[in-house]
């Protein structure tokens, strides 16, 4: 590990632990606006603790959308641009280089104290007519005036560049891509970009960056084999991206076996692109695969001490590439098309360490549907409004269940309820639901026990029915009766 770097995670540590502190005491002592922008638990404070980043691919236009800013301000530690870094974007003319995006990026993430990564220096794809149309010699040329003029333009700015993306072939061959770098330059061209960009920004770690490579294959070990030559003959190179472009049900088994190898020969590894994609639309079975496999990579990568964090590509399913490229697949993000967060949310959360879904004071009890546990805080009666409402077809149906605190502020929440049609409940959201016979106890998610006075918070439920589906009659939070809205 390199000294500067080793410092700069002793910082982080440092800092973690003041924040930990400070959200401990938030939970205690303050009420936070619903919608408050720094959640009571939040991936970001999860992954804080524990001194690791938790990043996001960001699209900058994307901030006007309020939905967007707050999951962005509130959930991550590390930014990074899904395109506003690459090469079309930065130096769109020989010799021109346009930083608005990228510079819109750099101010979000210094504004919001979040790290910034720098994706990505030398790509063959992205990459504007002028470059590619050039010599060998030419070319060399240019890419080192590229990086000289990207890195050195976010030089001190940024924690780590991918600065070579994607430089090995797919497919067995333990080869090259056949890129214009590649056949114009030869092989020297990955080393002369990795000297090019220490040179720009010293205090940069410099990754190299590439897709199915999550496991211990042909691809992989290539790269694994010009980091031992590197590290060798003392060419700079300080870390290893992960994309993690996954299938649903296809997370490789040997993935922290394969971080950790790279770890072993001395540079830091990162899953850099996380999503895991599934024919849409996505049923509850491939949500719930797909959470377990978010959960294996958060956990793999947390095994691996020199895995610095995991970045997902993007946010929500509305914006990700993944329908684009793959038609007919998508529902790949852990915030669905509504920023509703999915499964693989609390996956993530639980992975981090935010595994605890029932009220503080009762950490070691799953949720009975027979006997409502006051969480701490617990209203007065008459001190809740619950509104119910469903959406009825055939024998099936789905409701949503508004739920606002007139008591005293809530740090975690039951809310019970009874069917009186024999309605049966098959999969819910934004809680963790039980059902048993007739009753009902929704308890709250690792995200959204935090309700203040005045609050509201809202869960669904997908169920099934026998051709009548009245509402249930009463509704309880935390034990007490509420009054219906
Ligand atoms: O900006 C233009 C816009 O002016 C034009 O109207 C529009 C018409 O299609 O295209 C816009 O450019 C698009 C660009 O994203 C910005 O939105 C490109 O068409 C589109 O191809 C491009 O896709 C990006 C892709 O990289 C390019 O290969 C995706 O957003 C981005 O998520 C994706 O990210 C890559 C990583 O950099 C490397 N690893 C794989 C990953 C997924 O492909």
């Amino acid at each position: 590990m390199r000294i500067h770097h080793t410092s700069r995670r002793a910082r982080s540590a440092v800092l973690a632990t003041v924040l930990a502190a400070a959200t401990a005491l938030a939970v205690g002592v303050t009420v936070s606006r619903p919608g408050a922008a720094e959640a009571a638990t939040s991936l970001k404070s999860l992954a804080d603790a524990k001194g690791r980043d938790i990043g996001f691919a960001l699209a900058p236009d994307r901030l006007a959308e309020s939905a967007y800013k707050q999951i962005a301000d509130s959930e991550f530690n590390l930014v990074v641009a899904e395109n506003a870094m690459k090469w079309d974007a930065t130096e769109p003319t020989r010799g021109q280089f346009t930083f608005a995006q990228g510079d819109a990026v750099a101010d979000y993430a210094a504004a919001g104290g979040k790290k910034l990564y720098g994706h990505t220096l030398v790509w063959h794809s992205q990459l504007p007519d002028w470059a590619s149309g050039l010599s060998g010699p030419e070319l060399l040329q240019a890419m080192k005036a590229h990086i000289a003029g990207v890195a050195g333009h976010y030089r001190g700015k940024v924690v780590a560049w991918d600065v070579v993306n994607e430089a090995f072939a797919d497919g067995g061959s333990g080869g090259r891509r056949d890129s214009v770098f590649q056949q114009r330059i030869g092989d020297g061209w990955i080393e002369e970009a990795f000297r090019a960009a220490r040179a720009a920004d010293p205090a940069a770690d410099l990754c190299i960056n590439d897709y199915s490579t999550d496991g211990v294959n042909a691809k992989s070990t290539a790269i694994y084999n010009l980091v031992r030559d590197f590290k060798a003959r003392g060419v700079p190179i300080d870390c290893v991206g992960f994309q993690a472009h996954l299938i649903v049900g296809q997370v490789p088994g040997d993935l922290q076996a394969n971080l950790q190898r790279f770890a072993d020969l001395g540079v830091d590894v990162r899953i850099t692109e996380l999503d895991i994609r599934m024919p849409t639309p996505p049923t509850a079975a491939n949500l719930a695969t797909q959470a377990a496999d978010y959960r294996k990579v958060v956990t793999a990568c947390l095994a691996v001490s020199r895995c610095a964090g995991v970045t997902t590509w993007g946010i929500t399913d509305r914006y990700s590439w993944i329908p684009q490229v793959f038609p007919g697949q998508g529902a790949a993000l852990i915030w669905d098309d509504n920023y509703a967060p999915k499964p693989a949310y609390q996956a993530v959360a639980e992975a981090l360490g935010g595994g605890v879904t029932a009220p503080p004071s009762t950490p070691n009890t799953s949720p009975s549907p027979t006997t409502p546990t006051p969480g701490p805080g617990t209203p007065v009666p008459g001190g809740c409004v619950v509104s119910y409402v469903p959406n009825s077809w055939n024998n099936g149906f789905t409701a949503e269940v508004r739920v606002r605190n007139d008591g005293p502020a809530l740090t975690g929440w039951t809310v019970g309820f009874a069917f009186t049609a024999g309605q049966q409940v098959t999969n819910a959201w934004n809680t963790t639901l039980a059902q048993s016979g007739a009753q009902v106890l929704a308890r709250n998610a690792a995200w959204n026990g935090t309700v203040p006075t005045g609050g509201t918070v809202s869960f669904g439920f997908q169920g099934t029915h026998g051709g009548s589906n009245p509402n249930p009659a009463a509704f309880t939070l935390n034990g007490a009766t509420c009054r219906n809205g």
